[in-house]
Order: structure tokens, then sequence, then C-alpha cells
């Protein structure tokens, strides 16, 4: 696997809803090889780490990082400026994989919504629910809707779309698809999961881990995995972030 830490040019990070902000960042060598799922480690300036943001798209050597502020890391990011330079490690982890054919359902919650649309590109007919606490959280709906994906809108708080969680809409989809793809808070993944293995459906679910190094070089990221019958630990960042769900020991 191939990735770099290079000098990206910022030509956008501008906020689109309530502490959620959309980056675009280029660099014609390494936005180029970026696949579905996989993560940028972006230098924030002052702090030690770097932060990990989910690929939300890529197009013409230009990566789209769709990041919210959750800290001083991606506060300092929020006020970066069109026109600056930005040190990226990218790209890094394992996407999801794909198979033509398939009809394939999107689950993407709060922050985890992001990876689902460049996800969602690679397929015909892209089945994507979508879930936030609030109305003022809610990101992406119209970038779905113009890759022509049947969208569904859920909100926990009944502010916006449907009231209820994604698990509510997957419920009722379940004959409607092949396969399952989601990114989220571990409890809505772990709900996702669950229904997924019940009903007989392949799931991919992208975990969302503290991290530091990014490359499998530290344990920050640590990860319960069954396989072959055995419990292994492996990294979020190298191994990850997309697995099997039936192997992530929840
Ligand atoms: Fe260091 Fe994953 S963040 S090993």
């Amino acid at each position: 696997m191939r990735y770099d830490a290079q000098p990206f040019e910022i030509l956008e990070n501008t906020r689109i809803a309530d502490g959620i902000f959309d980056m675009r960042v280029k660099n014609d060598v390494i936005a180029p090889l970026a696949v579905c799922g996989q993560f940028a480690h972006v230098y924030v300036p002052s702090k030690t780490l770097r932060r990990p943001i989910s690929i939300c798209d890529k197009q013409d050597g230009v990566l789209r990082l769709v990041y919210q502020v959750k800290g001083e890391g991606t506060r300092l990011m929020s006020q970066m400026k069109k026109g600056d330079s930005v040190d990226i490690l990218a790209p890094l982890g394992n996407g999801f994989k794909i198979e033509q054919g398939k009809r394939y359902c999107f689950i993407g919650g709060g922050i985890g919504v992001p990876p689902m649309l460049y996800a969602a590109k690679q397929t015909e007919n892209p089945l994507v629910i979508t879930g936030f606490r609030t109305s003022s959280l809610i990101i992406l709906q119209d970038d779905f809707k113009n890759i022509g994906a049947e969208l569904v809108l859920t909100t926990d708080d009944g502010s916006a779309g449907r009231h209820g969680f994604v698990t509510d809409v997957l419920k009722e989809k379940l004959g409607e698809f092949d396969e399952v793809c989601a990114c989220g808070p571990t409890p809505m993944l772990k709900a996702v999961a669950a229904l997924c293995a019940e009903n007989n459906k392949p799931c991919q679910v992208s975990l969302e881990e503290r991290m530091a190094c990014g490359i499998g070089a530290c344990l920050v990221c640590a990860v319960k995995i069954k396989r072959d019958g055995r419990e292994l630990t492996l990294h979020v960042c190298k191994d990850g972030p997309v697995f099997n769900a039936e192997e992530v020991v929840f």
C-alpha cells in the first residue's frame, strides 16, 4: 500500500453544519491513490498528533475531508484558510470492498456519513440511510441526491426527516439490497451488525477509534477481531478502518 506525507493546497474550508466543516485539498500525486473508506491524517501546527479524517470524496487530484470540530486540533483545522498549505499523510488504511453487480446499502451515523459518499459513488443505484442527532447536524443530503442515491434521512429527535434510528429503516429495507457498508458511532455499528447477522446480509463496518501514529506503529487504535476461531488484537488504522462486521468483537 502506498502512502506519503505531502503538502496539500487548501482550496476550500467552509462550515456546512453546526461544528462541521468541508475542506477540499489538492495534491496531484497523493489524492489519486485514495480508495473509498480510507482516511487522511492531517497535521495541525502546534499539535503533536495528526487528526485522522475520513475521505469523503475524491476528484481530479482533490480530496474532500468533511470533519467535526471535537477539540483543539480540529478547531485549529477549521481556522485554516483557502490558499494555505496543509501537511497530510494519506491515503491510509484499508477501505470498503465493493463488488460490481451488487446493490449496496450505505449507512452513516453523524460524522460517519462522509465516507459513505465516495463509497456510494462506486456503485449502481445505492440505498443510503443517514442518521443524525438533530437537524442542525445534517450534512451531505444534496450530494447523495446528486449521485442518484435512494436516500433516507433520520434524526434521533424527529427535528428533520424520519423520527428514529437508521436501524428502523434498515429493518424495513432488508429485502432491497445485497450488502451493507456502515460507519458511525459504535452502538449504531453494533446494532447494524447484529441486524445484518440475523438476516444473513454481509456487512462491512468502518470503525471510528482514537488514533495516534495512523500507520500501525503504536497501539492506540487496538481492536479485538475474531478470525479463524481465534481472537486477535488488530489495528484500526492499518488493518482497518473497514472490517467484516462478523469479525468485530463489539
Ligand atoms: Fe498507531 Fe493505529 S494509531 S497503531
